[in-house]
Parts: C-alpha cells; structure tokens; sequence
C-alpha cells in the first residue's frame, strides 16, 4: 500500500545524470580528476568532501608516476616518452640515495639482533623484573614513539620446538608462580597450567600490580568518517575506530573502562584469555570498570563495546571498538628470524562496516565499509614506501558483519601469520580471508620498482564503498615508520558544526535531516513501523489524520539484561505531555496508536532514549482516496484504477512544477 514518488524522482533522477553527465566523464581518467580537483577550489572547496577530495588530488602525483595508473595514459605520446624518461632519471638519483640508506639499515638491524640475543638470554630474570617495575601508562599518556618502538628479535633460547609450535606464554620463564599470587583461590589450577607445554590462561589475581595500563572511553557521539559524511553514532576515546593498544607477552595488563556517555557500556577483550564480563560487562553512565589479565599468546585482537546481551551486536555495529596488539617475546616473525632484521614501515590496519539504520546493520546491509575510520583514508593519503621495504601489516577486520579477503594488487606475501600468532605461520598466498573479529599479520618486500600498488577487500562490493587505498613507492622518499589506526578525533563542538557542513548525516538511531519521511498512498489508514537493531523503521513516516500506526518489535534477543535487552516501546511527548505509551514490547509483540490530529510527533523508546523517531501527520493536499482504495480485488474495476494512478502521476508532476517555481 505504499506510494513513493518513484515516477517522479525517476524523471528527475534521469535530468540530474544529464546534468552531472560532464563531471562523470571528468572523473573517469585521474588527468580530468585532477581537473575537477581544480575546480573544486572554487565553490565546493570549503564543503567537506571537497576538502577530502583536494587531499586526494594533491597526493596523486604520488601514485601517478610509473604506476600505469595515472594520467599517462590518456596524454599525448610525446609527453609520455618525455615523463618517462625524467622518470627514470629521477629512479637512477634516488636509488643511489637509497643504497646508501640500505647499508645504514642493515647496520642498524645487526644492532637489533645483537641486542635481542642478549635480551633473550636474559629472558627468564628480565620478566620477573618488569612484574615488580610495573610501568603503568594510560592510552592518553603513551607515547607514540614508545608505544611503538621496533620490536626486539627475540631468537627463541629455549625450547625452539614447541615455542614455533604453539607461541605463547607458557612454561619457562613463567614456570613459577609469583609470590604475591600465593593467596590466589586457584593457584592449583595456575600452577597446573604452567607445568604444560602450551600457553596458560590468562587469569591473574585482581590485587596485584599491573604492567601496563590503559583506559579507553565510551561515549554516544559523532564522527567525521570522510568523503563528506558524518556518522552519529558510539565512539571509544571520540573515534572510530578506538585506540590502538599495544602490549608485550607476558604482560599484566590493567584496562580500565569509562563510560562518560549516557546510557550502560561495557568491553569484551579479545587478548584476555580469561573471565572479562564480570568485570566490564555492563558499565553504567558515569562509572567506571576495571580488569587484570596476563597478555599469554602473541597476536592481532578486537576490543569492543560489550554492555551485555542484545546491546552488545548493537554497540559493535554502531562503531565502539578497536584493535589490540599483543607483541611477541617468545617467540619470532620470520622475518626477524631469517633476515635479523625488523620491518621498514609497520601498518595497522582495522576494516569495519557503518550501516544507516539499525535495520541494515541487523541485516547485514553496509552502507560503507573503510579503513581506520575513513573512506578512501589511503586515497587520500598514499602510504609511502620505498622499493625494497619490508612491511608488515596488522590487519583486523572488524566487520560487524562481513567477511573481507585482504588482498594487495602486486604483491604476494612472504608471510601471513594467523591472528597474528608467529607461530601459525604460512608462506606465500594473494589475499588473508578474515571474518569478523579475524585478524592476520602479512609480512611483504615493497618490489623493486616505483609505482602504487592498490590495498583493497577484494570482496570488491567492500572496496567500492570506502575499503581501498594505496601503497605508493618511490626511492627515497620519507615515509613513516607506523600507520596507525585510530580515527578521526574531533570535539563534538567541531563535530556539530562539521555535522552542518557535511553531505550526509546518517543515524542508525534517529532520523537526520537527511532522512526524508516514507509516505504512503492516500487513503492509506493503516501502517506498521519496524522495531529493529535498536532503532525505528522507517525513522520518519507520514501520514494522514485518522491512520492507525502499529508498532512491531522485530528484535529477537531480549535475554539478558545489558542495557535492557532487545525490549522496546514507542513513548510520544514526556513529562507531563505524553502523548501516546505502548507498552514494553519482546520480540513479535506489537502496539497501535491512532493519530487524529495534524502535528509533528517526535517519539522514543523509554529504555533506550536514544533511540528517536518522528510520525508526521497532515492532511494530504487533495483526496484522491475513493479512486483508488481498496478494491484491487475485482479485475473489472482494472479501467478506473488505470485511470486514478494517470490522474496521481499527474498530479504528482504538477507539484513537482510548483515546487520547482517556489
Ligand atoms: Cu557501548
Ligand atoms: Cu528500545
């Protein structure tokens, strides 16, 4: 029984592909891209996607040169000989520089590996030392360059055979348990588990000193996730992703969560083999959690959002979580073990999904699928490399929901490492598939040769909304030791104000005023709105005085309390002007309201107040209900009924002229 305006928005839509027609073909060969760039410095750049857009172009030469992508192809042949030949000249200057540098590098990885030899043999002392020294840092204090210094060539000293079998913390140096752990209720199953020859659990007293400490922040809020959209949705420390967690094996590791945000949060960490939702399960506004961990087995992990039952697929699919590393001291990459040294530039990458409504997001329908928090974030901003580096990439997907098969176009890995564990390691292969939640590392040597090799989730459906971007290489040039995956951050006062400039504000939970209201045919007296992944479906409807709307609850998972389970209801006004309740709603149940009366009724669900939609009620313009209504039935009456859609379709032009003229 639904009407949209399809005939008309299909006439408009075919005027607005002739009118854009110029400027599809312009971006068609990147020459004409950097034309529009160009043009963009005009009217549209102060617009957000045309700021991200000039960052693009200005980076492009960078990937331009040598590539076979770039605009050589469509110039004249003269001028391709001619910039190929600088070309070449250029490669011939800088690969001197860079043989030089070579030599320096190689010098330097001695320096690591002599230095790991003696780290190793120390091993078993050292960690006993770093329990009782404790260097507790907090996300916001950590130094970058600290939190990522390169990592020690640990050459296994001891039981090389079963540390490359499993990896891990297990055994010596751990094998006896620390003094201070004595009291613990279950120090036999401790000491049990140290005796084996595989890694122990995590599990540590609660009371005890940690090694590292970090606190992440769980917030409701906006973020800037590029190509001119905003995204209302959850954060952790102000971005999508969260912060990059670094820590060493062995490690005790204190994480603290803050919920600064108004409704229950909570984390589930993937590095912590033991009991965490006890702990962090549900956090409540202003409060803060707490837990202890040993980080035992090396390897790539999530952290996310994590307030209990229903609430926890619904915060992981509206943006808070983030990636946690756990580097290795058992245990070598083959890189370090075969080469002696460590890689030139290491990148950690997270891949994630953002959805425009909860109904998408329960469904599995992305709206656009990025890197660190961005779309086109390596378009923009080229990732430097110099022939002949090695690289090693963290890479995390996150999904929510989607399976990616990481893949680098002109490269084959040396290595892929599974979750990142150095012990489950595999030679060679074109792509990683990871699920959700699945991670790997992929050691690689940048070809020696100048040009851009293209980073992408081969499920190429991914790519083209946002997971692409490049490694662009050129000998000598500067480049940065760590790509770092965090996002954007932003003040939410900047956010507001970019919120106005952006192309598109999209909300799983609440409409924005880019969603325009689902109507309906006139006549129409009888419509149902979807209660699904925490959100209304449609957000905005509108409707005629007299229609009954009925609400349906669609979420399935309403055990568990977390932050109030999938349990719903639709509570018009507040205070001491409500409008209509309906009850508190469990998965399948519904409730109906009659609007009588023309007005804009902005509703909520009481237990998730951010949860938002609206029911606009309005007379239709003029009433074409007894042409039309209900009578579909009767294949005599085919005639009349062709004749009363004529009649709307032309009426529907007619507006269009109106509005056109206003
Ligand atoms: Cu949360
Ligand atoms: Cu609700």
């Amino acid at each position: 029984m639904q009407l949209s305006r399809k005939p008309l928005v299909g006439w408009l839509g075919l005027a607005a592909l002739v009118l854009l027609f110029p400027a599809q073909r312009a971006l068609a060969c990147d020459a004409c891209n950097q034309v529009f760039g160009a043009e963009m410095e005009g009217k549209r750049a102060n617009s957000l996607v045309g700021r991200d857009f000039m960052n693009a172009v200005k980076h492009q030469q960078n990937y331009l040169d040598g590539s076979g992508l770039g605009s050589g192809a469509f110039k004249p042949s003269a001028i391709v000989q001619e910039s190929a030949g600088e070309t070449r000249a250029d490669a011939q200057e800088s690969a001197a520089a860079d043989h030089a540098h070579h030599d320096h590098a190689h010098a330097e990885g001695h320096d690591h590996h002599d230095h790991a030899a003696h780290a190793g043999h120390d091993m078993a002392s050292m960690d006993h030392g770093d329990m009782n020294h404790a260097a507790v840092q907090t996300v916001a204090e950590a130094k970058p360059e600290q939190d990522l210094m390169p990592m020690p060539v640990a050459i296994p000293q001891a039981d090389p055979a079963s540390a490359s079998q499993f990896g891990g913390v297990y055994g010596k140096p751990y094998g006896t348990v620390p003094e201070e752990w004595k009291d613990y209720p279950f120090i036999d199953v401790i000491e049990r588990d140290y005796s084996f020859s595989f890694p122990a659990t995590s599990t540590v007293p609660q009371n005890i000193k940690p090694d590292k400490s970090f606190t992440i922040t769980l917030t409701e809020g906006k973020a800037y996730i590029g190509n001119g959209v905003v995204y209302d949705g959850f954060l952790t420390n102000n971005t999508i992703p969260g912060p990059l967690l670094i820590m060493d094996e062995g490690d005790i590791v204190e994480f603290i969560v803050e919920n600064k945000g108004t409704v229950p949060h909570g984390a589930s960490i993937h590095a912590a083999y033991t009991q965490t939702s006890k702990y962090l399960g549900k956090i409540n506004p202003g409060e803060k959690g707490r837990v202890l961990f040993r980080a035992t087995l090396p390897g790539v992990y999530m952290y996310h959002c994590a307030p209990g039952g229903h609430a926890i697929p619904m915060h992981v699919m509206f943006g808070q979580y983030g990636m946690m590393v756990v580097k290795p001291k058992h245990n070598a990459y083959q890189y370090e073990k075969l080469t002696g040294r460590s890689p030139d530039i290491e990148v950690y990458i997270v891949q994630h999904e953002l959805y425009a409504t909860g109904k998408d997001a329960v469904e599995g329908k992305a709206m656009y699928t990025m890197y660190n928090g961005k779309l086109f974030r390596y378009i923009e901003e080229p990732i430097m490399a110099r022939p002949g580096d090695m690289v090693r990439i963290y890479y995390l997907n996150v999904g929510p929901n989607h399976t990616a098969t990481f893949h680098i176009v002109g490269i084959i890995w040396d290595f892929a490492y599974w979750q990142g564990n150095p012990a489950v390691v595999m030679p060679g292969g074109q792509t990683v598939t990871a699920a959700p939640s699945d991670s790997f590392i992929v050691d690689f040597r940048v070809p020696p040769d100048e040009g851009a090799y293209t980073i992408l989730d081969h499920a190429v459906g991914a790519a083209s909304r946002g997971a692409i971007g490049f490694i662009v290489a050129k000998a000598g040039v500067d480049r940065p030791s760590v790509i770092r995956p965090e996002g954007s951050d932003h003040s939410q006062e900047e956010m507001d104000k970019m919120a106005d400039e952006a192309i598109r504000v999209i909300s799983p939970f609440h409409p924005t005023k880019f969603d325009k209201p689902q109507t309906y045919m006139p006549g129409t007296k009888e419509v149902t709105v979807s209660i699904i992944g925490n959100s209304y479906y449609p957000k905005v409807i509108e409707i005629e005085p007299g229609t009954k709307v009925t609400w349906v609850n669609e979420d399935v998972f309403a055990f568990l309390a977390g932050e109030f389970a999938g349990i719903h209801n639709a509570m018009g006004g507040n205070g001491d002007d409500v409008q209509f309740n309906t009850p508190l709603l469990a998965h399948g149940e519904s409730a109906s309201f009659t609007f009588d009366k023309e007005g804009s009724y902005d509703y909520t669900c009481q237990p998730h107040p951010y949860m938002k939609a609206r029911v606009i009620v309005k007379k239709p313009d003029i009433d074409l209900s007894n042409l039309v209504a209900g009578k579909t039935e009767n294949s005599g009456r085919l005639i009349p009924l062709a004749v009363g859609a004529f009649l709307v379709a032309l009426y529907a032009v007619f507006r269009s002229f109106k509005r056109n003229k206003a």
